[in-house]
């Protein structure tokens, strides 16, 4: 796995940005689209910032892109105040020109017994499309990617996930409370992360520096599911000093 660090987050971010452009371009001036994995959190926030920017002010247009995020909360209204849905719109797609049709999260409004043909049709619009040209991660304390959380296996499908209470932790804030954080959420499974050609992972802060040690540099298990990404053959760690702290 590459790691390359950074003097901080935004500079980190605009090479971020300036890399999916690039990949935009190239797809356009190949008359194809330009299949995109998409993270929420705090993580990606300047990368949508940086990309915002470069469609206003440099001309990137996003007509070619079609966007897959990873996951949402379960159940989850899309116009709630937490809803993956909205974060995507506030960050990025409601100041880009990205089609609507184009972009995806997954539906937190489904019927439990709907859940299961929905993750596979999901799975099934990405892999008609030839799969992910690029994926976008951030990493979770407990090293979850998407919402594969601790124990997820290296071949786990699109699904219904039980939330780790570290995770619901993490999230309270945003809730006003762990009894109103949600307990499941869908998320994209770690076998289509893996299948992307790249991946891109994105930490900051010293509170990820142990997470991402053990993940880098740590055994490959799926009690850290970032690890899996050891054995991808284009996956680069983009860091901060203080998230690369602890790296040999
Ligand atoms: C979000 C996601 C999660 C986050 C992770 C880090 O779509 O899939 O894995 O990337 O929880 O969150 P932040 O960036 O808020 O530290």
């Amino acid at each position: 796995i590459g790691t390359l660090v950074f003097e901080n987050s935004t500079k980190a971010s605009k090479e971020v940005a300036k890399e999916i452009a690039d990949l935009i371009k190239v797809k356009q001036a190949q008359k194809q689209p330009c299949i995109l994995g998409l993270a929420t959190g705090s993580s990606p926030k300047g990368l949508y910032a940086e990309l915002v920017r470069l469609h206003k002010e440099e001309n990137l247009s996003f007509k070619n892109v079609i966007a897959f995020n990873l996951d949402e909360y379960y159940p989850m209204e899309p116009d709630s105040m937490n809803s993956y849905v909205r974060f995507m719109k506030e960050q990025l797609f409601d100041h880009i020109d990205i089609l609507p049709e184009n972009y995806h999260v997954p539906d937190g409004l489904l019927t439990k017994a709907a859940i299961a043909d929905y993750c596979d049709q999901y799975e099934a619009k990405i892999e008609a499309l030839g799969g992910l040209d690029l994926q976008i991660l951030g990493i979770g304390g407990n090293g979850h990617i998407g919402f594969n959380e601790s124990g997820s296996l290296q071949n786990s499908k699109t699904r219904l996930v039980a939330l780790d209470h570290i995770t619901r932790v993490a999230a309270s804030g945003d809730f006003s409370g762990l009894e109103n954080t949600p307990r499941t959420a869908i998320t994209l499974g770690v076998k289509k992360i893996m299948e992307a050609k790249r991946v891109i992972l994105m930490a900051w802060g010293e509170g990820k520096s142990n997470i991402i040690k053990a993940s880098a540099e740590g055994e490959v298990t799926s009690r850290v599911p970032a690890s899996f990404l050891q054995e991808h053959n284009n996956a680069t760690f983009i860091l901060d000093q203080a998230a690369a702290s602890k790296l040999t």
